[in-house]
């Protein structure tokens, strides 16, 4: 595969039923409630510009959603696909979001890697993530 000929995109709302189906079937991706079309496209006008997509011609292989609260930057839904990897997509779809989080002047980001991922596990640590130890994640679904 010649690398030259992926192209990188930003993420678009009308790109929902095109990234669920590729999420659907990504091992390691977790859908969940905040994955429904209207959350999806609420999320990308709160945080414009920060998520990306990778495209080799017309067939998505790589998507990255990237927000922040004002405080903390979060990456959701990092994915490559299985035939494209180790070809540092992942590494620049994270280059361009974190690009983004620092020009608005975000100076952490974190994400919630599931516990047993480890090719996930392996792939932050391997682009030198902390791993924190020291927290634990809580949750509460708002009704
Ligand atoms: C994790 C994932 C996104 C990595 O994508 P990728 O495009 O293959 O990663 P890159 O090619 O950019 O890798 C960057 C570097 O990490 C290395 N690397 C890639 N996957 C790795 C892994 N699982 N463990 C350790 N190192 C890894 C690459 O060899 C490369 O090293 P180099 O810079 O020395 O050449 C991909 O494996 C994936 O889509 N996994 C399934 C979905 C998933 O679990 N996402 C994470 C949710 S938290």
């Amino acid at each position: 595969m010649d690398k030259r000929e992926l192209k990188y995109f930003g993420m678009r709302k009308n790109h929902y039923s095109l990234v669920r189906k590729f999420w659907e079937c990504t091992d390691g991706i977790k859908l969940t409630i905040g994955d429904s079309e209207n959350e999806f496209e609420s999320f990308l006008k709160r945080n414009k510009g920060m998520s990306f997509i990778c495209k080799d011609k017309s067939i998505l292989i790589g998507t990255i959603l990237c927000g922040h609260d004002g405080r903390r930057g979060f990456i959701y839904h990092l994915a490559v696909d299985k035939n494209y990897r180790n070809m540092s997509i992942a590494k620049t779809l994270i280059n361009k979001s974190i690009t983004q989080l620092k020009s608005q002047g975000i100076k952490r980001c974190m994400l919630m890697a599931d516990s047993i991922n480890e090719n996930a596990k392996s792939f932050w640590i391997k682009m030198q993530w902390r791993k924190r130890d020291d927290l634990q994640m809580f949750s509460i679904d708002l009704k």
